[in-house]
């Protein structure tokens, strides 16, 4: 049996995750709405410790402020009876009309000017709420005709955008940070910064560049044909892994928000080794959220969504016990060894070795013996076929 979900896990989920009322494409809801207030007694009792929302999840388009008041004194009587927390933010700037060609990106500058109004209004309630998290997903900053964006304009406007927003949370003193979320498609047929890599980039030329990090989503990257644990390494070593939405993807098809490993499970296995124990040779673990974004199935009432809400937590827990067993066994560390793993971690050069001793070094190049390395190998199916095992819990 797997252990109970507790607050020290650091679960958290969207209210868009659960309150997901599964309309899609081709057919109306399946289920009815859940208020901010229901879901947060629901998440509590399963053993989340975190809520997270669009404005708009919680405080309907189009409320009165009296409406307002009161949706949101609720929500916080609900946070203060059950001790969750509300972790991350993010602002809906894709799910109105006005947006259909981009929030911060968009060729109309009146929109512009709405969609940052738009965050702002939402990051003063974010800070009242000690959200330290801002979350920026870009679902319809993007297009469909080459001709028609200018990318270049686009990406300054973006980076426009950030910086602004930036500056106001310095100003307000809210000392939230930022997490931008890479897509590659869908909505929009192509979205600007589609990957970890582009996003990566981009932040590398913002005026606040240090406070602004990426929330990697698990099937994001899989629908790139991208491995989402090399993504987050490189995000880990940048030190730029702020947030994470954890999900299920199988493969490169529409953004299925599947639960946690139900998709590519055996990289889920990597995804929750890394984040738990760190590169093998060492270096940084996850500290931050261990957030959910996935849509529970269509076909489920509200027992199956919370059912579904339950099983990402079970499973990491598990993926989590494996990982820690995996990582502990001798056998693990022998073949770890053997295939050298622990080596890449030795600088190529000698301690203040320069280009022109590596040159004088005639073993390594002139005099090398090429045969051994040409025909050895490296033990690497050794290490999966144990990876498996532990997975599985076979051996
Ligand atoms: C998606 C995205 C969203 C974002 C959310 C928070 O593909 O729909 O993953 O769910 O995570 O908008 O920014
Ligand atoms: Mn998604
Ligand atoms: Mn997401």
């Amino acid at each position: 049996m797997t252990p109970q979900p507790t607050r020290d896990d650091k679960f958290s989920f969207g209210l868009w995750t659960v309150g997901w009322q599964a309309r899609d494409l081709f057919g109306e809801a399946t289920r009815p709405a859940v208020a901010g207030v229901e879901a947060v007694h629901k998440l509590s009792e399963l053993g989340a410790y975190g809520i997270t929302f669009h404005d708009d999840d919680l405080v309907p388009p189009g409320s009165t402020t009296s409406e307002r008041r009161r949706i949101l004194d609720e929500f916080k009587q609900a946070l203060a009876d059950t001790g969750l927390v509300v972790p991350m933010v993010t602002t809906n700037l894709f799910g109105d009309p006005i947006f259909k060609d981009g929030g911060f990106t968009s060729n109309d500058r009146s929109v512009r000017r709405y969609a940052l109004r738009k965050v702002m209004q939402n990051m003063d309630l974010a800070a009242e709420l000690g959200a330290q998290i801002y979350v920026f997903w870009g679902g319809r900053e993007g297009s469909e005709v080459d001709f028609a964006k200018d990318i270049r304009a686009a990406l300054d406007r973006y980076r426009e955008g950030i910086d602004l927003l930036a500056q106001y949370s310095i100003d307000k003193k809210y000392g939230m940070r930022f997490a931008i979320e890479p897509k590659p498609n869908e909505p929009r047929g192509d979205i600007l910064l589609p990957t970890i890599g582009h996003a990566l980039a981009f932040i590398s030329q913002l005026e606040h560049a240090d406070m602004v990090g990426i929330n990697p989503e698990t099937g994001h990257e899989q629908m790139a044909s991208l491995n989402y644990t090399h993504g987050i390494a490189q995000a880990l070593w940048q030190d730029k892994l702020f947030h994470i939405d954890l999900n299920g993807q199988k493969g490169p098809r529409y953004d299925q928000d599947l639960v946690f490993g139900y998709g590519d499970l055996l990289q889920a296995f990597s995804t929750v080794d890394l984040l738990e124990n760190g590169a093998p040779g060492g270096g940084p673990t996850y500290n931050g959220d261990r957030h959910f974004d996935f849509k529970p199935l269509r076909t489920e009432n509200m027992d199956g969504v919370w059912e579904s809400a339950l099983a990402n937590m079970e499973l990491y827990m598990t993926l989590r016990e494996r990982s820690k067993e995996f990582r502990a066994d001798p056998r693990v560390q022998e073949a770890l060894n053997a295939a050298g793993v622990a080596e890449l971690g030795r600088p190529s050069l000698n301690e203040g070795e320069t280009h022109e001793q590596l040159l004088a070094d005639r073993g390594s190049f002139e005099d090398y013996d090429l045969t051994p390395a040409r025909t050895k190998g490296y033990g690497f199916a050794r290490i999966q076929r144990l990876a498996l095992e532990h997975l599985l819990g076979v051996r």
